[in-house]
Order: structure tokens, then sequence, then C-alpha cells
């Protein structure tokens, strides 16, 4: 039996304080079995090797044959319960990553970076036009994934603010009532691009989504296209948005790695990954505090422990990333540390498809910030922020900054 270190530790308290969880975890070597706060049984990994293995474990997966009945994170809400197994849930999934991954092409978003250091440069503009302190969850975090997003889905300047509005308020999963809204708004709007894009052919993500439907109408309804649409548009939000607040916080508190960075700017990308490693955001439809959620197609015995068929399975990335074993002084910010990629971006068949995109913005930025606002810091303690979601204190609604 493995006994936790800190991140492990910590990790079983957060899980008791986040999600109300009564019962203490009970330690089976690398999987500790421990209750969700719906009050379902779930098996908890945290160590960096099972993590990583079991995430590419294709016996672990994100579909049940009884979804309402099946353990799950959150007694309520959209996320938490698992998909429906079908005898094709998994071809299906594969065929949206290959659309999906088309249109998120190295090429694509090659094309793309010029168009997000003019967005970055004009939402610090709007920062510097402030009195040498503002709020920079509003004026940057907020406001530049939707404003990539709409490069990418090519939404005309007019129709940005309802795109802005609707995406804003379609990843508000702690309001469900309002992100009913939001996706009210957005799939038939996405659905009315597709359209356009079919008698109009352009270089974007809705281009490739009609050439789908036109190409294979039976398997690419709109419905499907539709579904395939709002996963990049909910999914490159709220995680994006989160992972600059977050990374602003902590860089920002530590100034000899914002010295670092600032004295050489190549060492950005660096930063990044290690920003993204030490990082306790999560990604829509996997958010819990323990990252990734997986249900056993099958029984599987995982260091000597068997989970059976149907069982949930908390994969922690969070605490896997500060585990000693894989990383030396893993609760350090170290921008100079390199060969040590993140799993917060998952692994395996659900590995997320907009990680280059993400990466590509928080280099952006920070290279941009960093040059342009060398003396940045928070205006307020780390402590005080107000996280975006309650539930798993990540993100901010705001972040006082002064210069
Ligand atoms: C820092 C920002 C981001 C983080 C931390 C993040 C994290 C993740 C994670 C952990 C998953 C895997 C979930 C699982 O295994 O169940 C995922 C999936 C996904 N992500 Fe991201 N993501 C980010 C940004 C983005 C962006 C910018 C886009 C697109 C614009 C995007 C699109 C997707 C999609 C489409 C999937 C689903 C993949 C699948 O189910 O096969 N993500 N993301």
């Amino acid at each position: 039996m493995r006994v936790l270190g800190p991140p492990g530790w910590v990790a079983a308290v957060l899980f008791r304080v986040l999600l109300g969880s009564e019962g203490g975890a009970m330690a089976h070597g690398e999987v500790r079995l421990t209750t969700t706060a719906s009050g379902h049984p779930a098996w908890l990994v945290s160590d960096h090797g099972t993590v990583r293995r079991l995430l590419t474990d294709p016996r672990l997966d994100v579909y049940h044959e009884d979804p309402a009945g099946a353990p799950r994170c959150f007694a309520s809400g959209p996320f938490g319960p698992p998909q429906q197994w079908t005898p094709d849930a998994a071809e299906d999934h594969l065929r949206m990553r290959r659309l999906v991954g088309r249109s998120m092409s190295a090429r694509r978003l090659a094309g793309l970076r010029p168009r997000i250091q003019e967005i970055v440069d004009g939402l610090l503009d709007d920062l510097a036009a402030a009195p040498r302190h503002a709020d920079f969850h509003r004026l940057v975090s907020a406001p530049l994934p939707p404003l990539v997003l709409r490069e990418l889905f090519g939404v005309p300047d007019d129709e940005g603010g309802d795109f802005d509005g609707w995406l804003h308020d379609a990843i508000s999963d702690h309001d469900p009532d309002r992100m009913v809204r939001g996706i009210t708004g957005l799939s038939p709007y996405v659905a009315t691009l597709v359209r356009r894009r079919i008698a109009e052919p352009r270089g974007d993500v809705p281009t490739d989504l009609a050439a789908a439907h036109t190409e294979d109408p039976e398997h690419w309804t709109m419905e499907r296209l539709t579904g395939a649409a709002c996963l990049i548009l909910l999914a490159g939000v709220g995680p994006t948005m989160d992972a600059i607040d977050d990374s602003l916080v902590r860089l920002s508190a530590d100034a000899d790695q914002w010295a670092a960075v600032r004295e050489s700017p190549e060492l950005v990308e660096n930063a990044v990954e290690e920003l993204l490693r030490l990082s306790a955001i999560t990604a829509a439809g996997t958010r819990t505090p323990f990252g990734i959620p997986r249900w056993a197609g099958t029984d599987v015995t995982v260091d000597g422990t068997t989970i059976r068929k149907g069982e949930l399975v908390l994969l922690d990335i969070h605490a896997a990333s500060h585990d000693e074993r894989h990383i030396a002084e893993p609760d350090r910010l170290d921008v100079h540390r390199t060969g040590k990629t993140p799993l917060i971006f998952g692994a395996g068949a659900h590995y997320c498809l907009g990680a280059p995109l993400a990466r590509m913005q928080l280099c952006i930025l920070f290279r941009t910030l960093i040059g342009r606002f060398p003396a940045m810091r928070l205006a307020v303690p780390a402590g005080g922020i107000r996280s975006r979601d309650p539930r798993l204190a990540v993100g901010s609604t705001g972040l006082p900054v002064a210069w």
C-alpha cells in the first residue's frame, strides 16, 4: 500500500470539503475507494503513472449502459453523468474526433496566429487605457477565448455580441438555467452558420462541418454537426479563461519567475507548460475537482483492486501533476522546467482537441503581457479572489491587477 504524500492528502481533504463527502477514502494500493457528493462510491486514483495508464486504457470510458442509474460526481447538473453506451458510441466518437481534428489542423491554427496576436494587442490596449489598475478578468481573460472562437467560426462582427453572450451563459454550469439559455441561443445559431457555408464555403470550422454534411448527410445530420460545433465552443471557452486567470495569479505571485520570463521571453512556452501543470482548472464535461471521471466498461484489475463493470473511477490529474515520484519539488513553479508534459489536457481517446489552440493563446498572451506590463501584480491577496465556479475553486469572477 502506498502512503499518500501531501498532494494525495490535500486531494482527499478537498474532496470532502468541495463535494461534501461524508466518508473517508479507503486505500487499495494506487486506487482508493471514496464517496462523491451524490453519495456514490468512486475509485480515486491520484498517482501520475496509474492516472496516465488508465486514461489510455480503453476499458475505462465515458459510457455506461444505464446513465441514469450510474454512480456520478454531483447529485444534479448537466455534468457528471456518463453518456449512453451504444454499440456505435465509440465509432461515432472517433468520427467526431476526425472531423473536429481536421477543423483544428496545424495549418489552420498557424493561419490564426497573427489574428490572435492582433486580438491580444487590442485587449491589452484596453487594459493600458485604464488608470494603472483594472480588472484583468473582465478586460482580458473573459473576452479572449470567445474572440478567438469567433475567428475560428467566421462569426461576423455584428453577430459577435450575441455569440459571446451565449458562450458565457452556456459555460455557467453552476447555474443550470443560465446554461440552458446559452445553449438554446448557441445551437440554432451554429446550425445557421453551417447552412450559410453550404451555400457559400470559406476557410473556417462551419465550412468543414458543411462539407461533412454534403459528403455524408446520413451520418452528419444537422443535429450531429451542431453537437460537434457546440462541443468545440463549450470545451474551448471555460478552461482557457480559467487557465489564463490561474496562470496570471501564479506567475505574478512569484517575482523571480515573472522576472525570468521578462528577461528571457523565449521561456514563455516552458512557463506555460509549467503553469498548466500546476493549474487546478478542469475542462467542460470533466468538471470535478479531480479532473476526469471514467466508468468501467468491463471488470478491470488495477494494482490488485478489481473495479467492477459500471463503477466510477476518478482520474485525479491534478494530484498526479504533483506526484513527487514523477517530478522533483512538484509544488514549485519553475519556468525553466522542461520535459514534463502536463496531464491537464487528458490523454488517450479523449485527449483535448483544442490543446494546441489553448497553448497558442496562453503563449501569445503572456509573452505580450509581460513585455508590455513588466511590473504587473495582483492588487488583492490571492486568497481574496472569488472563483468562477464556487464548487471547484477555479478561475475567477474578477481579477484586480495594478502595474
Ligand atoms: C487550457 C485550456 C484547456 C484545457 C485545460 C482543456 C482540457 C481538456 C481535457 C482534460 C479534455 C479531455 C476530457 C476527457 O478526457 O474526458 C478535453 C477535451 C476536449 N477539449 Fe479541451 N481543454 C482546453 C482548451 C480547449 C480548447 C481551446 C478547445 C477548442 C477550441 C478544446 C476542445 C476540446 C474538445 C473538442 C474536447 C473533446 C475531445 C473528445 O471527447 O474526444 N479544449 N479538454
